[in-house]
């Protein structure tokens, strides 16, 4: 189903989806049972301009809109949702923080690798002790003459192995709460940054993710992204960008457990006949169908505002919070209509229930995503 998307919209989906599904899609259950990391494809995603999709052509990427963004990204989520992770974090969260805030020397010396796809990026907020709280956040950055000397542990970090350039917050200025707390770019190969090991997930298992560990990591004070004491906003203004980013995830997720669920009811016989026959079966069905279209639906509506210019964290929460729990709804009843066979990793609905699972967990929780909104309906004048 579509919203009022344009043709060149839909060529791109379509170019996605062709991809997605003959070049991710046959390999993804292998990727899952060996959590191999999928570099070869997403060099292949860097040369079609998946990599820094809203990036304009001058800085290495491919001028599109949000909208677009998020369909391709739901149709690569659709087929492999550890590789459509990695291209999340690097557009909605990496290329989007240095193109709006970085400078010139940023963009040339950064952005362009990244949103060509030859350098993997990750972005550094949360820590062991600082989740859903990153101003409790106790990494430091202590000014040295031209440098600042960062110290500290971030954890859960998405592409933490695989990434060449990280984005960093760390405290400049421990009196100032969120404002002390400023942002760097850092090349991974600086000296003093310890890439942690590979974490052992449930699900999203090619998806690498690992600890980072900055000691005495000198890093030039032009490095720095934005003023001292910016880097909470920048974090969490593209974190915006990164939830419309999540929720296109979770509906790609979901389209598929519906797919896959869709042909497993016209194929299995069960009292005589097709289970696509019988009435408890058939809304399920409808009730996963009808939830993926308002979750699609809240997703497109948030990436517009974001494409129009008007403000759209609370559409962004809205569709990141509805999306996610949505595909945990949805994935579920895709098990219990495959039976015991969802149970076993031959059918990839058991892979897509694990999958889904952080969705209401990263870039922030569920209960996150409530906070947000409802401060932005309690502040709302025009309501009362
Ligand atoms: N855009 C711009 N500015 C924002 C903003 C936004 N979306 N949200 C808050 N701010 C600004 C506020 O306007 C305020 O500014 P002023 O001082 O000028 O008034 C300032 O930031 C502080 O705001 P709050 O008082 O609302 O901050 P808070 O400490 O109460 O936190 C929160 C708010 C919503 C709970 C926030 O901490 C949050 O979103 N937490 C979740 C963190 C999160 O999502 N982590 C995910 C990790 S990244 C990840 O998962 C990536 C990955 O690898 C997959």
């Amino acid at each position: 189903m579509t919203f009022w998307l344009t043709d060149e919209q839909l060529m791109i989906q379509a170019m996605a989806r062709e991809f997605a599904r003959k070049v991710l899609a046959p390999t993804a259950m292998e990727r899952d049972r060996t959590g191999q990391f999928p570099i070869e494809n997403i060099k292949k995603m860097g040369e079609l301009g998946f990599m820094g999709m809203m990036i304009p052509p001058e800085y290495g990427g491919e001028g599109a809109d949000t909208v677009s963004y998020v369909l391709a990204l739901a149709e690569v989520a659709y087929a492999c949702a550890s590789t459509a992770v990695v291209m999340s974090v690097q557009n909605s969260i990496v290329c989007e923080s240095i193109y709006r805030y970085g400078t010139e020397h940023h963009k040339q010396q950064f952005l362009k690798p990244l949103a060509s796809g030859s350098v993997l990026g990750a972005f550094a907020l949360t820590e062991p002790h600082a989740g859903s709280d990153p101003v409790s956040q106790s990494t430091t950055a202590v000014r040295d003459g031209n440098h600042y000397v960062l110290n500290g542990t971030k954890r859960f970090i998405t592409s933490g192995k695989s990434a060449g350039i990280v984005i960093v917050t760390a405290k400049t200025d421990e009196s100032k709460k969120h404002e002390g707390i400023s942002a760097f770019i850092v090349k991974k190969d600086t000296p003093g940054v310890i890439v942690g090991k590979p974490e052992n997930k449930m699900g999203l298992c090619a998806s690498d993710t690992t600890d980072l560990v900055f000691e005495n990591c000198r890093v030039p004070v032009e490095n720095r992204l934005g003023e001292e004491g910016d880097g909470f906003k920048i974090a969490m203004s593209c974190l915006d960008g990164g939830r419309i980013g999540i929720a296109a995830q979770s509906v790609g997720v979901a389209q598929a457990a519906l797919d896959a669920s869709v042909k497993y009811t016209k194929q299995r016989n069960q009292f005589g006949q097709l289970i696509s026959k019988f009435q408890g079966i058939r809304w399920m069905i409808a009730d996963m169908a009808t939830e993926i279209e308002a979750a699609r639906q809240l997703t497109l509506a948030a990436a517009t505002r974001k494409d129009r210019g008007e403000k759209f964290t609370l559409q962004a929460s809205m569709a990141k919070l509805y999306a996610s729990e949505m595909v945990n709804r949805v994935t579920a009843k895709a098990l219990q209509i495959h039976g015991g066979y969802g149970f076993i990793k031959d059918y990839s609905v058991e892979r897509l229930y694990r999958d889904a699972r952080v969705f209401t967990i990263y870039e922030g929780t569920s209960e996150i995503q409530r906070i947000v909104i409802s401060n932005h309906i309690l502040k709302d004048k025009r309501r009362f």
